[in-house]
């Protein structure tokens, strides 16, 4: 097995000649981003949305695919991260959305169809009593946030080292610190991080970082500010550092420490919703005090969602007087999204479930094999439908170990990619759709193949 080290040279020579390709493949992409770059920072208005030397920009999708202004067709792997379950313009989304557009976009009044969408997910989710929606995963963990916060009347919250739920103050904390143990303290009690300037240091210091899947450290952790910390928030799956899911004894451990501390415990769905018809608390066996939203929910339109226990919930109660948290939002429950995402999850039976499960496992297991074959030290990572290769000879258990891995071959890896019709995340993350078929996964698994192939020449 060759090591990252002696890979790099072909890896860096594999993405200058792919980033050249790319370049010429795509002169309308290119003129976007000069335009837009004059009005817009960096000339996205999303992060995930660039990469350098410029991003592509989409014409239009359909089904798995998407088809960008250069005119290039592009297997869709990341699904706008995550929340494109059923690929893209999925026919009986379309119709609900037509048959909704018609009726009208927002009312300042209720129209019912946040209640039929509310029923749908407490029926599906049985810890969920009562729901909230918002308008993103970021204001639904605000939400959830502030709600531990109000119950417990304590103010500290707990969260994962590596963890992402949003970009709101009290979660842009210890995302992807610096590695220097100086900044980033010991493994076992990280040092709570920063994630942007502009986070007051009050709020930093209101952050307790856990190490993922280590149970006896968070214990620990836990131990010394018990009584400060009103709620543990944390995902089944970490996102954004790579899909490395939690050790269903670390989620049930850390599960009965909140409980036995009087702490709320938030489990972060807004992505591992897609996992089954219960979201990962169902396959994990977990009952969470409150859980987060996004994502598929919405069908594709802006959404979010926070619920769980009633006597939680009751703090947004405002029908006998001011609710102890005012919860406003313009477009809360909007009628749009709402019909999309009542129509995303019928579509979502056990059977749509299971092939998206059933066919993630087979992915993995032959990237596996196909790592092994080339000789690339490779570790793949994930659950269900979602997955990552870490070009590492480590095994990937939590955000330090992540980091352990190649980026150049990485980035080479989704050049490679791009110029050979498959938009992979620029991070590395992939998950499927229900508009995929076994022949899509031959094709992307062919082209990694080819990739390795070419790497370890
Ligand atoms: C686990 C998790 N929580 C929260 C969020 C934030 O959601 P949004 O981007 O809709 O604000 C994300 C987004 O990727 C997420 O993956």
């Amino acid at each position: 097995m060759a090591t990252l080290a002696e890979l790099t040279p072909r890896a860096q020579e594999i993405l200058g000649r792919e980033q050249k390709a790319y370049e010429i493949a795509n002169p309308k992409s290119r003129e976007a981003f000069q335009r837009s770059s004059q009005v817009l920072p960096g000339g996205v208005t999303r992060q995930l949305c660039y990469f350098p030397p410029f991003p592509c920009y989409a014409d239009y999708g359909e089904g798995c695919w998407f088809v960008d202004i250069d005119g290039n067709r592009r297997l869709d792997l990341f699904n706008n991260a995550t929340s494109l379950i059923l690929g893209h313009r999925p026919p009986a989304v379309m119709k609900a959305v037509r048959e909704q557009l018609s009726r009208g976009t927002a009312f300042q009044t209720n129209t019912g169809l946040e209640t039929r969408l509310a029923e749908r997910l407490v029926e599906r989710v049985p810890s969920v009593e009562q729901i909230r929606f918002t308008n993103s995963g970021s204001e639904g963990t605000l939400m959830a946030v502030r709600a531990a916060r109000a119950f417990t009347g304590r103010p500290k919250i707990a969260k994962m080292e590596g963890g992402y739920h949003g970009s709101h103050d009290a979660v842009e904390i210890s995302v992807r610190p610096p590695l220097d143990p100086a900044v980033a303290g010991p493994a076992e009690a990280p040092t709570a991080v920063p994630g942007s300037a502009g986070i007051p240091p009050g709020v930093v210091g209101d952050v307790v970082p856990l190490p993922f899947n280590n149970l006896e450290s968070a214990r620990a952790v836990l131990d010394r500010q018990a009584s400060q910390i009103a709620g543990i928030i944390v995902e089944p799956i970490l996102g954004s550092v790579g899909f490395i899911p939690a050790e269903r004894e670390f989620l049930l451990g850390l599960r009965a420490e909140a409980a036995r501390r009087g702490m709320v415990f938030i489990l972060d769905e807004v992505q591992s919703f897609r996992l089954s018809r219960g979201g990962a608390q169902a396959l994990f066996g977990l009952r969470p005090d409150l859980t987060t939203f996004g994502k598929i929910i919405g069908g594709g339109f802006p959404v979010g969602a926070f619920g769980g226990r009633r006597d939680i919930m009751a703090l947004f109660d405002s029908s006998s007087g001011r609710a102890r948290i005012p919860h406003a939002g313009t477009f809360n429950g909007n009628p749009i999204t709402m019909a999309a995402g009542m129509a995303t999850l019928e579509q979502l039976t056990e059977s749509a479930f299971a092939w998206l499960n059933g066919t993630g496992d087979r992915l993995r297991l032959r990237l596996r094999e196909l790592g092994e074959r080339s000789g690339v030290p490779m570790q793949v990572t994930g659950i269900g439908s979602m997955f990552k290769i870490h070009f590492s000879a480590s095994p990937v258990r939590d955000y330090r170990s992540a980091q352990q891995a190649s980026h150049t071959i990485h980035e080479a890896l989704f050049f490679f990619g791009l110029n050979r019709g498959l938009y992979l995340s620029s991070g590395g993350r992939c998950c499927l759709s229900t508009a995929m078929g076994d022949a899509e996964v031959d094709t992307y698994l062919a082209a990694v193949e080819e990739f390795l192939v070419a790497l370890a020449r």
